[in-house]
């Protein structure tokens, strides 16, 4: 990695006299949001773990930032806690002492949520009045911060769904928070990425299917991603805790009784389950088997990035299935399932960076045909 000013780069700035450390800068800088981002989802799947979650039953974006001081405001909020639906029916007779435990757990989420605002919002403020950012990152920055506020109130969305009379969150905008913050988080990485990497090398057409092979390994991890979602929002890891087969079967009875149908995906425990362990399977072999082509078929072709970030994929993958099958296994401990949570985006970064690597060419007028000598240079390089 390293920047280059008279590349060109994915926002267009050919020779535009953009100082390459600035670039850099702002690359390092969209990392550590990224790093914020990872920490907190893995923050968020401890909260929810914890049974944290519905420990807060207001939202005061600004003025919630200051915690209980005394214990007079304790005795407050555990007051009002205890005229919510979850005290009620789940957490009957809890003490003052796990009030507090769990009241941290949510608070701290809800606090590293607020500290990334202002990650992004202060340096994104300083280095536009030093402008040092071009005209054409400015909108996918605002975009950025605008989806990170969205996320707040997707969380809080979500929590709402937990304080109502039926104390439990909807799996449904479980999923959606989750899956909003990995939007965002490859959103900030693919950027990043763009401006550290600017000349990533652009796909050969030996590559091209690669790129594509890549891309679908992508879109099997996603969905599993938000199969597990579902898993964890069902609470589906409590039950059929045996692998391979679930309760001795290799499909589940009751796999498809929910009406209409469509609901078994997303609301019958065993199938849930059950579609979570196949697409983790398929993912596993995908990703093996595009660890394997890309090893003996092209490495020649990649670039250093693209060929150590390839070795991990299998690595990262293996120990995901791992922690998958242990955390059910051992009936979801809270550090397992958080490292599975965790694994899970891990998996992710590993694949979007062999994408990003492998950039194809450009679209449009600035793919026109290469000269030979152009085009021998390039695949030399
Ligand atoms: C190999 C690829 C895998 C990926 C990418 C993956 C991904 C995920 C994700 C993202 C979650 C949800 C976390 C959340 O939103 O809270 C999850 C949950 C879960 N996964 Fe996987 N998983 C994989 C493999 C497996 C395997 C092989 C098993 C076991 C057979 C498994 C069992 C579980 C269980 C039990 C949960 C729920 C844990 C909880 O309640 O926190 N996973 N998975």
């Amino acid at each position: 990695m390293g920047g280059n000013a008279s590349a060109a780069d994915s926002f267009g700035r050919e020779g535009s006299g953009w100082r390459p450390d600035h670039r850099r800068q702002i690359g390092i800088w969209l990392l550590v949001i990224c790093a914020a981002v990872f920490g907190i989802t893995v923050l968020g799947g401890v909260t929810r773990l914890t049974g944290s979650g519905l420990s807060m039953v207001d939202w005061q974006p600004l003025l919630g930032v200051v915690p209980p001081l005394s214990e007079a405001q304790w005795l407050r909020l555990f007051e009002m806690y205890r005229q919510s639906p979850e005290y009620i029916h789940i957490n009957t007779g809890m003490s003052l002492g796990d009030f507090k435990t769990i009241f941290w757990f949510e608070y701290g989420h809800r606090m590293v949520g607020r500290m990334i605002g202002l990650l992004f919002l202060l340096p994104f403020l300083y280095f536009l009045i030093r402008r040092r950012i071009p005209l054409q990152l400015i909108p996918k920055l605002l975009a950025m911060f605008v989806l990170g506020g969205l996320q707040g109130v997707m969380g809080w969305y979500m929590v709402m769904s937990g304080l109502a009379e039926d104390p439990f969150v909807s799996p449904y905008r479980l999923t959606a928070h989750f899956s909003l913050a990995m939007v965002i988080y490859v959103f900030v990485l693919w950027v990043a990425l763009d401006l550290l990497s600017p000349r990533a090398q652009e796909v050969s057409p030996a590559l091209t299917r690669y790129w594509w092979l890549t891309f679908g390994a992508i879109v099997l991890v996603v969905a599993t991603m938000v199969s597990g979602a579902f898993v964890a929002g069902l609470k589906a890891g409590y039950a059929y805790n045996t692998f391979p087969t679930m309760a001795g079967h290799w499909i589940p009875d009751g796999y498809w009784y929910l009406d209409p149908a469509w609901r078994n995906l997303f609301e019958n425990l065993a199938s849930v389950q059950f579609n979570h362990r196949v697409l983790a399977l398929l993912t596993t072999a995908a990703v093996i088997a595009l660890w394997i082509a890309g090893a003996l078929r092209h490495t020649e072709r990649f670039n250093n990035v693209t060929r150590t970030t390839l070795h991990l994929a299998p690595l990262a993958i293996l120990l995901q299935a791992t922690l998958g099958v242990a955390t059910l296994l051992l009936f979801v401990p809270t550090p397992l399932a958080a490292a599975h949570q965790g694994g899970a985006v891990v998996v992710l970064t590993v694949l979007v960076v062999v994408l990003h690597q492998m950039r194809l060419p450009a679209r449009g007028p600035a793919a026109a045909p290469l000269s030979a000598k152009e085009l021998a240079a390039r695949l030399a390089s």
